[in-house]
Protein backbone atom coordinates (compact mmCIF):
# COMPACT_ATOMS: atom_id res chain seq x y z
CA UNK A 1 0.00 0.00 0.00
CA UNK A 2 0.93 3.70 -0.52
CA UNK A 3 -0.15 5.88 1.70
CA UNK A 4 0.44 9.25 2.70
CA UNK A 5 0.46 11.14 6.25
CA UNK A 6 -0.46 15.05 6.07
CA UNK A 7 1.25 17.12 9.25
CA UNK A 8 4.35 17.81 10.53
CA UNK A 9 3.88 18.15 14.78
CA UNK A 10 5.26 15.11 17.39
CA UNK A 11 1.46 13.29 16.92
CA UNK A 12 2.02 12.79 12.82
CA UNK A 13 6.09 11.36 13.95
CA UNK A 14 3.88 8.77 15.86
CA UNK A 15 1.75 7.92 13.46
CA UNK A 16 4.65 7.93 10.56
CA UNK A 17 6.30 5.63 13.02
CA UNK A 18 3.44 3.52 13.43
CA UNK A 19 2.46 2.83 10.09
CA UNK A 20 5.80 2.44 9.39
CA UNK A 21 5.84 -0.34 10.81
CA UNK A 22 2.51 -2.02 9.08
CA UNK A 23 3.38 -4.74 6.70
CA UNK A 24 1.00 -3.55 4.59
CA UNK A 25 2.86 -0.50 3.65
CA UNK A 26 5.13 -0.29 0.70
CA UNK A 27 5.66 3.50 0.08
CA UNK A 28 5.06 6.35 3.04
CA UNK A 29 5.11 9.82 2.41
CA UNK A 30 4.58 12.54 4.85
CA UNK A 31 3.74 16.16 3.93
CA UNK A 32 5.14 18.50 5.23
CA UNK A 33 6.76 16.10 7.81
CA UNK A 34 10.38 17.03 10.24
CA UNK A 35 13.47 15.83 10.65
CA UNK A 36 12.06 13.10 12.79
CA UNK A 37 9.28 12.07 10.30
CA UNK A 38 12.14 12.03 7.74
CA UNK A 39 13.58 8.76 9.08
CA UNK A 40 10.24 7.00 8.77
CA UNK A 41 8.66 8.23 5.65
CA UNK A 42 9.86 10.29 2.27
CA UNK A 43 8.83 13.72 3.25
CA UNK A 44 7.31 16.38 0.11
CA UNK A 45 6.83 19.84 0.68
CA UNK A 46 3.09 20.02 0.02
CA UNK A 47 0.80 23.08 1.19
CA UNK A 48 -2.11 21.04 2.72
CA UNK A 49 -4.36 24.25 2.01
CA UNK A 50 -4.13 23.45 -1.69
CA UNK A 51 -6.15 20.57 -1.57
CA UNK A 52 -5.81 20.29 -5.40
CA UNK A 53 -2.02 19.83 -5.18
CA UNK A 54 -2.64 17.14 -2.48
CA UNK A 55 -5.02 15.34 -4.84
CA UNK A 56 -2.62 15.56 -7.75
CA UNK A 57 0.26 14.24 -5.79
CA UNK A 58 -1.61 11.51 -4.77
CA UNK A 59 -2.64 10.54 -8.39
CA UNK A 60 0.67 10.85 -9.37
CA UNK A 61 1.93 8.83 -6.95
CA UNK A 62 -0.66 5.96 -6.78
CA UNK A 63 -1.44 6.98 -3.17
CA UNK A 64 -4.18 4.47 -1.93
CA UNK A 65 -4.67 5.92 1.72
CA UNK A 66 -4.39 9.86 3.19
CA UNK A 67 -4.60 10.03 6.88
CA UNK A 68 -4.78 13.81 7.81
CA UNK A 69 -3.24 14.59 11.36
CA UNK A 70 -4.46 17.69 12.44
CA UNK A 71 -7.49 19.63 12.12
CA UNK A 72 -7.22 22.43 10.08
CA UNK A 73 -7.19 20.55 6.83
CA UNK A 74 -10.04 18.57 8.16
CA UNK A 75 -12.51 21.95 8.82
CA UNK A 76 -11.43 22.64 5.63
CA UNK A 77 -12.83 19.84 4.05
CA UNK A 78 -9.84 18.06 2.55
CA UNK A 79 -11.61 14.84 3.28
CA UNK A 80 -14.35 15.78 0.96
CA UNK A 81 -11.88 17.11 -1.92
CA UNK A 82 -9.56 13.90 -1.72
CA UNK A 83 -13.15 11.88 -1.99
CA UNK A 84 -14.43 13.63 -4.70
CA UNK A 85 -11.14 12.78 -6.94
CA UNK A 86 -11.82 9.58 -5.87
CA UNK A 87 -8.33 9.16 -2.94
CA UNK A 88 -9.59 7.37 0.25
CA UNK A 89 -8.30 9.51 3.17
CA UNK A 90 -8.65 9.06 6.94
CA UNK A 91 -10.90 11.39 8.77
CA UNK A 92 -14.08 13.62 9.20
CA UNK A 93 -15.51 15.53 6.51
CA UNK A 94 -16.32 19.13 6.76
CA UNK A 95 -19.24 18.89 7.67
CA UNK A 96 -18.86 16.06 10.59
CA UNK A 97 -15.70 18.44 11.68
CA UNK A 98 -18.04 20.59 12.50
CA UNK A 99 -17.60 18.95 16.48
CA UNK A 100 -14.26 20.72 16.65
CA UNK A 101 -14.97 23.76 14.22
CA UNK A 102 -18.27 25.09 16.00
CA UNK A 103 -18.01 24.98 19.72
CA UNK A 104 -22.06 25.84 19.23
CA UNK A 105 -22.49 22.53 17.16
CA UNK A 106 -21.56 20.15 19.58
CA UNK A 107 -23.72 21.66 22.14
CA UNK A 108 -26.59 21.63 20.43
CA UNK A 109 -26.24 17.93 19.27
CA UNK A 110 -25.39 17.30 22.90
CA UNK A 111 -28.94 18.58 23.85
CA UNK A 112 -30.77 16.87 20.54
CA UNK A 113 -29.41 13.52 21.44
CA UNK A 114 -29.35 13.40 25.20
CA UNK A 115 -25.59 13.95 25.65
CA UNK A 116 -24.48 14.74 29.11
CA UNK A 117 -22.51 18.07 29.32
CA UNK A 118 -22.81 21.39 31.11
CA UNK A 119 -25.98 23.84 30.56
CA UNK A 120 -24.90 26.35 28.08
CA UNK A 121 -26.29 29.26 25.45
CA UNK A 122 -25.09 30.56 22.42
CA UNK A 123 -24.74 34.19 21.62
CA UNK A 124 -24.05 36.60 18.62
CA UNK A 125 -24.36 39.93 20.90
CA UNK A 126 -22.08 41.10 23.61
CA UNK A 127 -24.91 42.35 24.85
CA UNK A 128 -26.85 39.25 25.62
CA UNK A 129 -24.01 37.34 26.67
CA UNK A 130 -23.21 39.84 29.37
CA UNK A 131 -26.94 39.71 30.81
CA UNK A 132 -26.51 35.98 30.52
CA UNK A 133 -22.95 35.81 33.17
CA UNK A 134 -24.71 38.12 35.39
CA UNK A 135 -27.94 36.36 35.47
CA UNK A 136 -25.97 33.00 35.98
CA UNK A 137 -22.98 34.38 38.21
CA UNK A 138 -19.22 32.78 38.16
CA UNK A 139 -17.21 30.34 37.95
CA UNK A 140 -18.49 30.09 33.94
CA UNK A 141 -16.83 29.33 31.11
CA UNK A 142 -16.86 31.89 27.74
CA UNK A 143 -15.80 29.89 24.74
CA UNK A 144 -14.90 31.03 20.65
CA UNK A 145 -17.10 29.01 18.35
CA UNK A 146 -14.49 28.57 16.25
CA UNK A 147 -11.36 27.02 15.72
CA UNK A 148 -8.87 29.48 17.66
CA UNK A 149 -5.54 27.20 18.26
CA UNK A 150 -6.23 25.86 21.44
CA UNK A 151 -7.07 29.73 22.85
CA UNK A 152 -10.82 30.27 22.70
CA UNK A 153 -11.49 29.19 26.19
CA UNK A 154 -11.81 31.45 29.15
CA UNK A 155 -12.82 29.45 32.70
CA UNK A 156 -13.87 32.48 34.18
CA UNK A 157 -13.51 32.17 37.67
CA UNK A 158 -15.33 35.97 38.63
CA UNK A 159 -17.77 37.48 36.78
CA UNK A 160 -15.03 40.53 35.71
CA UNK A 161 -12.81 38.34 34.27
CA UNK A 162 -16.09 36.61 32.05
CA UNK A 163 -17.14 40.16 31.15
CA UNK A 164 -13.71 41.20 30.13
CA UNK A 165 -13.06 37.56 27.76
CA UNK A 166 -16.88 38.77 26.24
CA UNK A 167 -15.38 41.73 25.32
CA UNK A 168 -12.10 40.71 23.94
CA UNK A 169 -14.09 37.99 21.71
CA UNK A 170 -17.02 40.03 20.24
CA UNK A 171 -14.42 43.23 20.60
CA UNK A 172 -12.62 40.71 17.08
CA UNK A 173 -9.35 39.33 20.06
CA UNK A 174 -10.45 35.79 18.02
CA UNK A 175 -10.90 36.78 14.72
CA UNK A 176 -13.67 35.08 12.85
CA UNK A 177 -13.68 32.12 15.50
CA UNK A 178 -15.03 34.41 18.24
CA UNK A 179 -17.92 36.19 15.73
CA UNK A 180 -20.09 33.65 18.04
CA UNK A 181 -19.80 33.18 21.54
CA UNK A 182 -20.99 29.88 23.96
CA UNK A 183 -20.96 30.04 27.48
CA UNK A 184 -21.60 26.92 29.48
CA UNK A 185 -21.76 25.98 33.00
CA UNK A 186 -18.53 25.27 34.78
CA UNK A 187 -17.51 21.66 35.03
CA UNK A 188 -15.88 20.61 38.33
CA UNK A 189 -14.07 17.27 38.64
CA UNK A 190 -11.06 15.22 36.64
CA UNK A 191 -10.26 16.28 33.67
CA UNK A 192 -9.58 12.83 31.28
CA UNK A 193 -9.06 12.65 27.63
CA UNK A 194 -10.99 9.66 25.44
CA UNK A 195 -10.16 8.83 21.99
CA UNK A 196 -12.44 6.58 19.71
CA UNK A 197 -12.21 5.55 16.25
CA UNK A 198 -14.92 5.27 14.11
CA UNK A 199 -16.89 4.42 10.85
CA UNK A 200 -19.83 6.26 10.65
CA UNK A 201 -22.09 4.06 11.88
CA UNK A 202 -19.82 2.69 15.11
CA UNK A 203 -16.88 2.88 17.42
CA UNK A 204 -14.41 1.31 19.32
CA UNK A 205 -12.57 2.74 21.82
CA UNK A 206 -8.98 3.54 21.74
CA UNK A 207 -7.01 3.52 25.00
CA UNK A 208 -7.56 6.91 27.44
CA UNK A 209 -4.25 8.99 28.02
CA UNK A 210 -3.97 12.73 30.13
CA UNK A 211 -2.39 15.65 28.56
CA UNK A 212 -0.77 18.35 30.98
CA UNK A 213 -2.04 21.71 29.48
CA UNK A 214 -0.52 24.45 31.51
CA UNK A 215 3.12 24.97 30.64
CA UNK A 216 4.67 24.57 33.62
CA UNK A 217 5.05 22.18 36.71
CA UNK A 218 1.95 22.09 39.68
CA UNK A 219 0.16 22.83 36.46
CA UNK A 220 0.99 26.88 36.28
CA UNK A 221 1.77 29.25 33.92
CA UNK A 222 -0.04 29.71 30.61
CA UNK A 223 -2.09 27.10 28.34
CA UNK A 224 -0.28 25.60 25.75
CA UNK A 225 -0.79 22.58 23.32
CA UNK A 226 -0.15 20.17 25.72
CA UNK A 227 3.68 19.54 27.67
CA UNK A 228 3.13 15.64 28.22
CA UNK A 229 1.07 12.45 28.47
CA UNK A 230 0.86 9.19 29.85
CA UNK A 231 -1.63 6.43 29.48
CA UNK A 232 -3.39 4.94 30.78
CA UNK A 233 -4.98 7.00 33.46
CA UNK A 234 -5.94 5.36 36.33
CA UNK A 235 -9.21 7.20 36.63
CA UNK A 236 -11.18 6.22 33.79
CA UNK A 237 -12.58 3.01 35.45
CA UNK A 238 -14.29 0.02 33.67
CA UNK A 239 -17.30 1.61 34.51
CA UNK A 240 -16.53 5.40 33.62
CA UNK A 241 -15.20 3.51 30.19
CA UNK A 242 -18.46 1.48 29.81
CA UNK A 243 -20.38 4.95 30.69
CA UNK A 244 -18.15 7.40 27.97
CA UNK A 245 -19.04 5.03 25.31
CA UNK A 246 -22.53 4.67 26.11
CA UNK A 247 -23.68 7.70 26.96
CA UNK A 248 -21.14 10.03 24.95
CA UNK A 249 -19.09 8.32 22.03
CA UNK A 250 -22.22 5.99 20.56
CA UNK A 251 -25.05 8.95 20.95
CA UNK A 252 -22.79 10.98 19.26
CA UNK A 253 -22.30 8.38 16.22
CA UNK A 254 -25.53 8.00 16.30
CA UNK A 255 -26.06 11.42 16.00
CA UNK A 256 -24.50 12.19 13.04
CA UNK A 257 -25.63 9.49 11.49
CA UNK A 258 -29.09 10.45 11.87
CA UNK A 259 -28.29 14.53 10.37
CA UNK A 260 -26.52 13.10 7.31
CA UNK A 261 -23.19 13.60 8.50
CA UNK A 262 -21.63 10.31 9.57
CA UNK A 263 -18.58 10.90 11.37
CA UNK A 264 -15.41 8.70 10.53
CA UNK A 265 -11.92 9.29 12.33
CA UNK A 266 -10.91 9.71 15.50
CA UNK A 267 -13.05 11.00 18.08
CA UNK A 268 -11.23 12.67 20.83
CA UNK A 269 -13.70 13.64 23.70
CA UNK A 270 -12.76 16.16 26.60
CA UNK A 271 -14.51 14.69 29.71
CA UNK A 272 -15.08 16.07 33.12
CA UNK A 273 -15.98 13.24 35.46
CA UNK A 274 -18.21 15.05 37.95
CA UNK A 275 -20.23 14.09 40.93
CA UNK A 276 -23.17 13.65 38.32
CA UNK A 277 -20.89 10.88 35.96
CA UNK A 278 -18.73 12.04 33.01
CA UNK A 279 -19.76 14.89 30.99
CA UNK A 280 -18.57 16.06 28.19
CA UNK A 281 -16.78 19.60 27.37
CA UNK A 282 -15.43 19.42 24.19
CA UNK A 283 -14.65 17.21 21.17
CA UNK A 284 -12.12 17.34 18.80
CA UNK A 285 -11.97 15.55 15.45
CA UNK A 286 -8.17 14.15 15.66
CA UNK A 287 -5.76 12.37 17.61
CA UNK A 288 -4.90 14.46 20.15
CA UNK A 289 -1.04 15.51 20.26
CA UNK A 290 1.31 14.93 22.52
CA UNK A 291 -2.01 12.17 23.26
CA UNK A 292 -1.59 9.98 20.19
CA UNK A 293 2.44 9.67 20.99
CA UNK A 294 1.50 7.30 24.22
CA UNK A 295 -1.18 5.76 22.00
CA UNK A 296 0.88 4.60 19.31
CA UNK A 297 3.58 3.54 21.75
CA UNK A 298 0.73 1.49 23.38
CA UNK A 299 -1.15 -0.31 20.44
CA UNK A 300 -0.12 -3.31 19.51
CA UNK A 301 -2.25 -4.41 16.82
CA UNK A 302 -1.38 -3.06 13.47
CA UNK A 303 -2.66 0.42 13.01
CA UNK A 304 -3.17 0.33 9.39
CA UNK A 305 -6.21 -2.05 9.28
CA UNK A 306 -8.01 0.12 11.71
CA UNK A 307 -7.74 3.02 10.02
CA UNK A 308 -8.89 1.19 6.77
CA UNK A 309 -11.89 0.23 8.97
CA UNK A 310 -12.73 3.22 9.88
CA UNK A 311 -13.01 4.54 6.22
CA UNK A 312 -14.70 1.55 4.94
CA UNK A 313 -17.42 1.46 7.91
CA UNK A 314 -16.12 -1.92 8.83
CA UNK A 315 -15.12 -1.29 12.68
CA UNK A 316 -18.07 -3.25 14.17
CA UNK A 317 -16.15 -6.35 13.85
CA UNK A 318 -12.70 -4.81 14.51
CA UNK A 319 -10.93 -5.42 17.58
CA UNK A 320 -7.19 -3.03 18.76
CA UNK A 321 -4.92 -5.20 21.48
CA UNK A 322 -3.14 -2.80 23.17
CA UNK A 323 0.27 -3.82 25.61
CA UNK A 324 -0.54 -3.90 29.21
CA UNK A 325 2.60 -1.65 30.14
CA UNK A 326 2.41 2.42 30.69
CA UNK A 327 3.48 4.86 28.46
CA UNK A 328 4.95 8.76 29.27
CA UNK A 329 5.53 11.47 26.53
CA UNK A 330 7.53 14.61 27.81
CA UNK A 331 7.48 17.56 25.82
CA UNK A 332 10.83 19.92 25.36
CA UNK A 333 9.76 23.14 24.32
CA UNK A 334 11.52 26.35 23.10
CA UNK A 335 12.34 28.39 25.75
CA UNK A 336 9.44 31.00 25.31
CA UNK A 337 6.64 28.75 24.46
CA UNK A 338 3.58 29.57 24.53
CA UNK A 339 4.60 33.05 23.81
CA UNK A 340 7.91 34.27 21.70
CA UNK A 341 10.77 31.86 20.86
CA UNK A 342 14.06 31.21 19.46
CA UNK A 343 14.66 29.02 15.88
CA UNK A 344 17.53 27.35 15.20
CA UNK A 345 19.20 26.28 18.11
CA UNK A 346 21.35 23.25 17.97
CA UNK A 347 20.30 20.11 19.64
CA UNK A 348 22.54 17.20 20.37
CA UNK A 349 22.48 13.30 22.45
CA UNK A 350 19.71 12.52 20.64
CA UNK A 351 21.03 9.17 19.71
CA UNK A 352 21.99 8.62 23.44
CA UNK A 353 18.89 9.23 24.73
CA UNK A 354 17.39 7.15 22.27
CA UNK A 355 19.07 3.64 23.95
CA UNK A 356 17.41 3.52 27.69
CA UNK A 357 15.43 0.90 27.36
CA UNK A 358 12.07 1.77 26.46
CA UNK A 359 12.74 4.95 24.99
CA UNK A 360 11.34 6.26 21.66
CA UNK A 361 11.69 10.28 20.79
CA UNK A 362 9.36 11.84 18.70
CA UNK A 363 10.10 14.97 16.75
CA UNK A 364 7.85 17.55 16.55
CA UNK A 365 9.23 21.65 15.42
CA UNK A 366 12.83 20.15 14.27
CA UNK A 367 15.04 20.51 11.05
CA UNK A 368 18.07 18.79 10.15
CA UNK A 369 20.83 20.94 8.13
CA UNK A 370 23.90 19.83 7.65
CA UNK A 371 23.82 16.29 9.99
CA UNK A 372 22.66 18.46 13.04
CA UNK A 373 19.23 18.91 14.29
CA UNK A 374 18.11 22.41 14.73
CA UNK A 375 14.41 23.69 16.58
CA UNK A 376 12.20 24.65 14.62
CA UNK A 377 9.41 25.05 16.40
CA UNK A 378 7.72 25.59 20.01
CA UNK A 379 7.02 22.39 20.75
CA UNK A 380 10.60 20.33 19.69
CA UNK A 381 10.27 17.25 20.72
CA UNK A 382 8.58 14.32 22.86
CA UNK A 383 10.67 12.40 24.89
CA UNK A 384 8.42 8.78 25.60
CA UNK A 385 9.41 6.01 27.36
CA UNK A 386 7.07 2.73 28.34
CA UNK A 387 7.27 1.33 31.64
CA UNK A 388 5.78 -1.53 33.77
CA UNK A 389 3.98 0.92 36.06
CA UNK A 390 3.42 4.78 34.93
CA UNK A 391 6.14 5.18 37.44
CA UNK A 392 9.26 3.12 35.59
CA UNK A 393 8.00 4.75 32.14
CA UNK A 394 7.67 8.25 33.62
CA UNK A 395 11.70 7.80 35.21
CA UNK A 396 12.60 6.24 31.67
CA UNK A 397 11.41 9.60 29.76
CA UNK A 398 13.40 12.13 32.34
CA UNK A 399 16.49 9.52 31.99
CA UNK A 400 16.62 10.28 28.34
CA UNK A 401 15.36 13.83 28.66
CA UNK A 402 18.78 14.70 31.03
CA UNK A 403 21.05 12.80 28.15
CA UNK A 404 19.77 15.92 25.69
CA UNK A 405 22.25 18.82 25.15
CA UNK A 406 19.64 21.25 24.41
CA UNK A 407 20.22 24.62 26.49
CA UNK A 408 17.60 26.62 24.36
CA UNK A 409 14.65 24.01 25.71
CA UNK A 410 12.73 23.48 28.71
CA UNK A 411 10.46 20.61 29.74
CA UNK A 412 8.03 20.30 33.08
CA UNK A 413 9.76 17.99 35.27
CA UNK A 414 6.40 16.53 36.51
CA UNK A 415 4.60 14.70 34.04
CA UNK A 416 2.34 12.06 34.75
CA UNK A 417 2.57 13.18 38.58
CA UNK A 418 -1.29 12.43 39.27
CA UNK A 419 -0.64 8.26 38.21
CA UNK A 420 2.48 8.41 39.87
CA UNK A 421 1.24 9.65 43.03
CA UNK A 422 -1.52 7.05 42.93
CA UNK A 423 1.19 4.19 42.51
CA UNK A 424 2.74 5.26 45.56
CA UNK A 425 0.14 4.99 47.42
P1 LIG B 1 -9.74 23.76 25.19
O1 LIG B 1 -8.82 24.90 24.86
O2 LIG B 1 -10.97 23.75 24.39
O3 LIG B 1 -9.02 22.45 25.23
O4 LIG B 1 -10.22 24.01 26.69
C1 LIG B 1 -9.30 24.42 27.63
C2 LIG B 1 -9.64 23.89 28.98
O5 LIG B 1 -10.76 24.55 29.50
C3 LIG B 1 -10.01 22.43 29.05
O6 LIG B 1 -8.90 21.59 29.01
C4 LIG B 1 -10.73 22.38 30.39
O7 LIG B 1 -9.79 22.26 31.44
C5 LIG B 1 -11.38 23.73 30.48
N1 LIG B 1 -12.81 23.68 30.27
C6 LIG B 1 -13.48 23.70 29.10
N2 LIG B 1 -14.82 23.64 29.31
C7 LIG B 1 -15.00 23.59 30.63
C8 LIG B 1 -16.16 23.54 31.48
N3 LIG B 1 -17.39 23.55 30.98
N4 LIG B 1 -15.95 23.50 32.80
C9 LIG B 1 -14.71 23.52 33.33
N5 LIG B 1 -13.59 23.58 32.60
C10 LIG B 1 -13.72 23.61 31.26
N1 LIG C 1 -3.27 17.92 23.49
C1 LIG C 1 -4.37 18.71 23.16
C2 LIG C 1 -4.79 18.70 21.77
O1 LIG C 1 -4.27 17.97 20.95
O2 LIG C 1 -5.72 19.44 21.45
Amino acid sequence: MHILLLGSGGREHALAWKIAASPLVTRLWAAPGNAGIAREADCAALDLADHAAVAAFCKANEVDLVVVGPETPLAAGIVDDLASSGIKAFGPSRAAAQLEGSKGFTKDLCAEFDIPTGAYRRFTAAADALAYVRARGAPIVIKADGLAAGKGVVVASTLREAEDAIARMFGGGFGRAGAEVVIEEYLEGREVSFFALCDGETAIPLASAQDHKRAFDHDEGPNTGGMGAYSPTPFVTGDIHDAIMTRIILPTVGGMKARGTPFRGVLYAGVMLTQAGPKLFEYNVRFGDPECQVLMLRMMSDIVPALLAACDGQLRNFALRWYPEAAVTVVMAARGYPGDYGKGSRIEGLDEAATIEGVEIFHAGTVAKDGAILANGGRVLNVCAMGRTVTEAQARAYQAVDRIRWPDGFCRRDIAWQAVERERR
